[in-house]
């Protein structure tokens, strides 16, 4: 059957880089456009890590959201060698806080005040299980000896394995899996593990970023991997298994920062989210399962309702613009994915607007 028309109750974005400052009212607009919550990243200059910290970001973002539109910010701690149980309690305790991101120090954009030696925070991952917050994972090994296109699975086999069999109780989602190897591995761990996917590395392949010349807005971490990767991902994201949900990773880089000799690692994709996923499912027929995998697996995973409002998309040609503004004054700009391409969805009424 052609489906043109699609409604879903209104997703969520369990993983979204929403940034600070003089570009934040444009990166929330484009996610309260879509989204009704996102689980936002801590890794701002300075890191997010403490709940007094999450709570006044969480002041700004709101502050933020366009008049007429509803948009829940959900906040996450950066773990650092010098988080304490008690910052981990006082996380718990706190009902705007849902996770606690560990970035392996210097394994991606603002990641230098990550953990090196996962053995120095164990006494916070049993907090954690304890307390049942989740630990969101940027797995990759930061081991420079390991092939930039293998950090993932050598993490995943190597450490991720082995915080699970010490933490059996704690939750743990898989941040934008990109390889087979993660995809089996939380397929078979317990059900309390999850993992997010994000639509670039369901719509692209490794070969993508080096199409006819080098790609820059393709570049992200983890970076994009074989096209057997990506059909595993694109199988995982279809199949009905509620462990693995929608997560952008939408990751804003003014373009200067991207288009450049040493460029920053991070694919837009707030503007158009939706109908990306839309495309990746119907290409797989499995537009029936869309409305688990965006708007009730995720939820289920972090114990959150799920949405009762709904939002519309349809099969409808719009071409996506070549840039949007970034920053107050305008003084910036953002390269979105797909950026001067047509998109065969589109999403055409979102009813949450209030
Ligand atoms: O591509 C990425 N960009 N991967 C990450 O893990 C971080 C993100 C960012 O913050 O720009
Ligand atoms: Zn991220």
């Amino acid at each position: 059957m052609n489906v043109d028309r699609i409604e879903l109750p209104r997703p969520d974005d369990w993983h979204l880089h929403l940034r600070d400052g003089a570009a934040l009212g444009e990166l929330v607009a484009h996610s309260a456009r879509q989204f009704g919550r996102a689980i936002v990243m801590p890794n701002l200059r300075p890191p997010i890590t403490s709940v007094a910290m999450a709570l006044a970001y969480r002041e700004r973002i709101l502050a933020a959201v366009p008049a007429g539109l509803a948009f829940e910010p959900l906040m996450t701690l950066y773990l650092t060698p010098k988080t304490t149980t008690a910052d981990i309690d006082a996380a718990v305790a706190c009902p705007y806080v849902h996770g606690v991101k560990l970035y392996p120090a210097g394994a991606t954009t603002n990641a230098d005040s990550g953990v090196r030696d996962l053995d120095g925070v164990d006494t916070v991952l049993s907090a954690m299980a304890a307390g049942g917050l989740p630990l969101l994972v940027h797995a990759e090994s930061i081991d420079p000896q390991v092939d930039v296109f293998d950090r993932e699975a050598v993490f995943v086999r190597e450490t991720l394995s082995r915080v699970v069999e010490r933490h059996p109780q704690l939750r743990l989602v898989v941040e934008h899996v990109s390889t087979a190897q993660a995809v089996d591995w939380v397929r078979d761990a317990p059900a309390h593990v999850g993992a997010t996917i994000t639509a670039h590395h369901l719509l692209y392949d490794r070969n993508a970023m080096f199409q006819g010349g080098i790609r820059p807005h393709l570049y992200c971490l983890p970076v994009l991997k074989r096209a057997r990767h990506r059909q595993a991902l694109v199988a995982a994201a279809t199949s009905g298994n509620p462990k693995f949900f929608l997560g952008t990773d939408s990751a804003p880089h003014e373009r200067s920062t991207k288009e450049t000799g040493c460029g920053c690692a991070g694919t837009f994709t707030a503007h158009a989210a939706l109908e990306l996923y839309a495309e990746v499912f119907d290409r797989a027929g499995a537009l029936d399962r869309l409305a688990g995998f965006a708007s009730r697996f995720g939820p289920g995973f972090y114990g959150l309702p799920v949405a009762t409002d709904r939002v519309t998309l349809e099969r409808q040609a719009w071409t996506v613009p070549a840039s949007y503004p970034l920053g107050a004054l305008g003084e910036g700009e953002l390269v979105p994915l797909r950026a001067g391409e047509e998109m065969a969805w589109r999403l055409v009424a979102a009813d949450a607007i209030r």
